[in-house]
């Protein structure tokens, strides 16, 4: 969800307004645009592609508008292009908007507007709730403040906006929900943005606006408030941090940032699909296919690199709940052999960016042998979304850095989504299962931001590891994909050589290289492998090796036997790799940090291989 830029007092918009875009760029983007309102003319200029590409087609127009509104598109409903690109103007075209976010209902939305004869020229749910503030507004007409406030009471989502009138010169209007939104006060002026570094060389006087609050500024003066019309005094912050590190909202870097962001991108990732307590679970772009789903023989899952790894965990997930059988392949494999792909074989291809090469190859060949064809992507649009019969975006926003993290816990949200409605479609699981999994996954997001009380301890067991020269990671069932996933992450932003193993597979020739220089690190929670992933720790124990084991909190026995636990939270066996993911994520960074390494961008890596 991404960027956010509007300005209101005496400098010309434009350049200041394009400027912040360059700010926020940081945060990926995949199109932009600006509205600038001057001679009681409001006028967009949008286009896909970078903000320079924006620039560069304004290139000689004398902007001389003091007001406006830009937007960097992270796209979420509709696909990155010029029309779906912000900002977007009401039927009337006397009103614009930018937005950061999702509105979830905004399709019934949209059906009442068009029985009403709004005519939409996006595909995007944006484009909806500007026209339906207009519409609010002619039906009861009232002001443009309380026609926002009153379809905000009724859209159900996220949101960060900023609405600005022809009518009205001197106002503009900014709201949010779940999506930051940062004011800056200046002298006669003021500043909108998703976070301060478009800001932060103008004034360091700052609001950040809380949930349901409105703030207008008319005529100079700032208000804001709540959606029932509530004043609250502006609670004014001196910016104290320099910009680089604002633009990774406080974090060291982008990957620490991406990893404590996975409560929110998780619940993100859920966001309008579960609705536990209804015992509800609808996947969009799929429901529609679960019949294919739930007939075929086989699942083929696709994917490079932790994208693979999703696919391991999600081969369990379909095989213990829909009981089909799934095989999973490297993309890069896969595409060079001549596979066998049988007509009702159903192909899921699972990748981050949408553009990693080998995975888009594997799709055209699956395609090419009649399989459907369904994506997890991350970003809407990309080759692969596009390449794919269907599927379900992850909706974690834009990774930045180049060790996937978050993608990965939304990738393994979303799997664990589908192979839960397909069980269901197909009657492989109890009402009561399918229950049991859908409030435990909506309990995942806390269960997350509860691994983080262990950051500081996993620190200083990083610091313990700084120098190691190798390591192992050993899991069993679902958490052997995790120790794969543990073993990519250390391997790629420290360069230690790590390897991923089942656990129970050490005894046939790994076992050897333990000794008292070889860490190893256990996923050891609490599950049906527990007894034997302790022996397997013993075995290890009685050759020297310097053990961490990954534990489920309230475990007395295992902290008895190795060197260092670090706790998670109890959950469902089938969800275990949500959870039991996070400490790696964490020790790799840390140990890669006390190595100087260039975290965000390691050496040798690009964060989409789209070359084979
Ligand atoms: C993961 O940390 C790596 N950056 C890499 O293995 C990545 O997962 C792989 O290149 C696949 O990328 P994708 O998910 O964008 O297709
Ligand atoms: N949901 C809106 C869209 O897809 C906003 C996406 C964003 O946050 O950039 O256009």
């Amino acid at each position: 969800m991404c960027g956010i830029v509007a300005y209101i007092g005496n400098r010309k918009a434009y350049p200041l307004i394009l400027k912040g875009l360059k700010r926020l760029e940081y945060r990926g983007y995949d199109s932009s645009g600006i509205a600038l309102l001057e001679n009681n003319k409001l006028n967009i200029y949008k286009k896909k592609g970078k903000v320079a590409d924006l620039e560069g087609e304004l290139a000689g127009k004398d902007l001389q508008a003091t007001i406006g509104i830009g937007h960097t598109r992270w796209a979420t409903h509709g696909e990155p292009n010029d029309v779906n690109a912000h900002p977007h103007y009401s039927n009337n075209r006397k009103l614009s908007i930018i937005h950061n976010g999702i509105i979830e209902n905004y399709s019934s939305i949209k059906q009442n507007l068009i029985k009403k004869g709004h005519i939409f020229l996006s595909d995007t749910d944006t484009e909806v709730l500007i026209h339906f503030i207009e519409d609010i507004q002619w039906e009861t007409g009232g002001s443009l403040e309380s026609a926002v406030k009153l379809a905000l009471k009724e859209v159900v989502g996220a949101y960060a906006i900023v609405v600005m009138s022809v009518d009205n010169p001197r106002q503009l209007i900014a709201a949010r929900k779940g999506s930051p939104l940062v004011i800056g006060i200046g002298v006669d002026e003021y500043f909108f943005a998703s976070d301060a570094t478009p800001i932060i060389e103008y004034t360091k006087n700052v609001v950040y606006l809380d949930d349901y609050e409105v703030a207008v500024v008319n005529d100079g003066k700032l208000s804001i408030q709540n959606l029932d019309n509530t004043e609250t005094i502006p609670y004014i912050q001196k910016l104290e941090m320099e910009l680089d590190t604002i633009e990774k909202g406080g974090y060291e870097h982008f990957m620490i940032k991406e990893i404590f962001e996975q409560p929110r991108s998780i619940t993100d990732s859920m966001r309008g699909r579960l609705h536990a307590g209804e015992g509800q679970l609808l996947l969009g772009g799929l429901n529609n296919h679960l019949d294919n789903l739930a007939a075929a023989n086989r699942i083929v899952i696709v994917g490079c690199g932790t994208s693979w790894h999703a696919g391991l965990v999600a081969e369990y997930l379909f095989e213990e709940l829909a009981r089909v059988n799934v095989e999973v392949e490297y993309a890069s494999e896969f595409r060079y052999r001549n596979p066998v792909i049988n007509e009702n074989d159903i192909v899921i291809a699972i990748s981050q960016s949408g553009e990693t090469a080998d995975t888009l190859a594997a799709i055209e060949l699956a395609k090419s042998k009649g399989a459907t064809i369904f994506g997890v992507c991350n970003v809407v649009g990309s080759s692969i979304a596009r390449a794919t019969h269907a599927g379900a975006y992850t909706h974690a926003g834009p990774e930045i850095g180049v060790a996937s993290t978050k993608a990965f816990t939304a990738q393994v949200t979303v799997l664990a989504l589908m192979a839960i409605a397909v069980a269901k479609r197909k009657g492989t699981i109890s009402i009561e299962t399918y229950q049991e999994l859908l409030l435990e996954l909506e309990a995942i997001p806390a269960k997350v931001q509860k691994v983080f009380e262990n950051a500081s301890k996993i620190k200083e067991i990083a610091f313990i590891f700084t120098y190691a020269r190798n390591f192992i990671y050993l899991g069993r069932g679902l958490n052997f994909p995790v120790a794969l996933e543990g073993a990519l992450k250390l391997k790629e932003i420290s360069y230690i050589h790590a390897e991923g193993y089942p656990a129970a597979e050490m005894k046939h020739g790994p076992i050897a290289l333990i000794d008292e220089d070889m860490p190893v690190v256990f996923l050891a929670t609490k599950d049906s492998s527990y007894e034997k992933i302790v022996s397997n720790i013993q075995e290890v124990k009685a050759r020297k090796g310097r053990v961490i084991a990954i534990i489920t909190e309230g475990d007395t026995f295992i902290p008895g036997i190795v060197d260092f636990v670090i706790e998670v939270p109890k959950t469902h066996e089938l969800l275990t790799p949500l959870v039991s993911v996070i400490p790696l994520q964490l020790l790799s960074y840390y140990i890669a940090v006390m190595r100087g390494r260039n975290v965000d961008q390691p050496r040798n890596l690009a964060k989409s291989v789209t070359v084979e």
